[in-house]
């Protein structure tokens, strides 16, 4: 039976990557950083809550690290885990590194002193293109990141490939583009748009603060995107794969596609707040996927429309319920 490690397991992609990779029958154990509170919502809300070992171990604890692999002999090891959010990057930029630069170079050292026949995959981000460098981002547009975050992202993406280089081992970086789901934090901006339209809908909220609407991303399903994390370690040689759309939209459209699907107006309610800008903002974003389709055969399954109304009637049946 394959066996795989998950870190990240109770964020937006390990849950829907648990999904797959238990459908298609695997042992799956998942890192579980302590918190008071045990958030498996996501797992639950997939029915998969009872199907995974979980394992207490944290990125910046290297021993916890060993131990989790010791106990989980993973054939793959996934690492979602990280502090993720970018706005927050500017407040704990040394927590953020250290979880999400410094926890790669963890991992990758846990399974270099344990068993370097491990394949490894890094969720890195389209967030390290940041002041693009070309108009649409491959695998070849040099990177230049805005946030603490990109650039702890950008160390774990290097140090990836470095490890590949120097020890031989199999390990791929997935240079994803911002996914989205029913299951996103509610702090990123598409959940923040469809949680506050339901709400408004149902009459529990009246208006939506938003920082700069003139952001521009590349949005896809965390469904369709996890599968490709899983194809690119069943590959012959290890890789790095741009992963996108290959469309690109401001947050006002999106925004309005949500509000249109619940028959408002979004000029009754949407809010600018200065105070939701960034430090340093990533204006653009929009990424060319030819290589994920040529050598992974894979392609984005969802369009934004069908995307974003997927996740404001989740949050309506949510807000009913509430
Ligand atoms: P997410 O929902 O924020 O999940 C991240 C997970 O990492 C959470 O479960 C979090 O646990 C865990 N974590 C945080 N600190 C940790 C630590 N010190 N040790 C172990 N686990 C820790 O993020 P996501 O959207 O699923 O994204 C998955 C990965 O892909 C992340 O690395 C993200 O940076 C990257 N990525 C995401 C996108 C996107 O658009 N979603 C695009 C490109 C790359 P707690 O919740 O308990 O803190
Ligand atoms: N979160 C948020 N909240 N963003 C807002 C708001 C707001 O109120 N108003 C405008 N925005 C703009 C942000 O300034 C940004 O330009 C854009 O909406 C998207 O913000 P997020 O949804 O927070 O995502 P992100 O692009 O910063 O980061 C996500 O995608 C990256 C991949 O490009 C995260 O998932 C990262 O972890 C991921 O690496």
């Amino acid at each position: 039976m394959n066996r795989a490690l998950i870190t990240g397991i109770m964020g937006q992609d390990g849950a829907y990557l648990a999904k797959l990779l238990l459908d298609k029958g695997y042992k799956v154990y998942g890192l579980l950083a302590r918190r008071s509170t045990l958030s498996n919502w996501r797992l639950k809300y997939l029915g998969i809550e009872n199907e995974i070992q979980l394992i207490e171990g944290d990125l910046t604890d290297l021993a916890s690290l060993i131990r989790a692999i010791k106990t989980s002999k993973p054939m793959e090891i996934y690492n979602l885990g990280a502090q993720s959010f970018v706005a927050t990057s500017w407040e704990q930029p040394i927590l953020t590194a250290q979880t999400t630069g410094i926890g790669v170079l963890n991992l990758l050292e846990a399974i270099r002193l344990t068993d370097t026949s491990i394949k490894f995959y890094q969720a890195s981000t389209s967030e390290m293109f940041g002041l693009i460098q070309e108009p649409i981002q491959s695998e070849k547009t040099p990177f230049h990141p805005r946030s603490p975050y990109g650039v702890a992202k950008l160390y774990g993406h290097w140090i990836t490939i470095n490890y590949r280089e120097s020890f031989n081992m199999f390990t791929s970086c997935g240079i994803l583009f911002n996914h989205e789901s029913p299951l996103r934090g509610i702090e990123f901006v598409t959940r923040k748009v469809t949680d506050a339209v339901a709400r408004i809908k149902i009459g529990k909220q009246k208006e939506l603060r938003l920082g700069n609407i003139d952001a521009k991303r590349d949005w896809g399903f965390a469904g369709d995107y996890v599968e490709v994390m899983w194809l690119m370690l069943q590959q012959s040689k290890p890789d790095d794969y741009v992963v996108a759309t290959g469309y690109t939209t401001t947050v006002r459209e999106m925004c309005s596609i949500a509000f249109d699907h619940v028959g408002l107006d979004m000029d009754d309610h949407l809010v600018i707040d200065e105070k939701l800008y960034r430090p340093a903002e990533v204006e653009i974003l929009l990424g060319n996927p030819s290589k994920a389709k040529e050598k992974l055969g894979w392609s984005s399954k969802t369009s934004l429309k069908n995307l974003i109304t997927m996740m404001v009637d989740a949050d309506l049946e949510r807000v009913k319920k509430e």
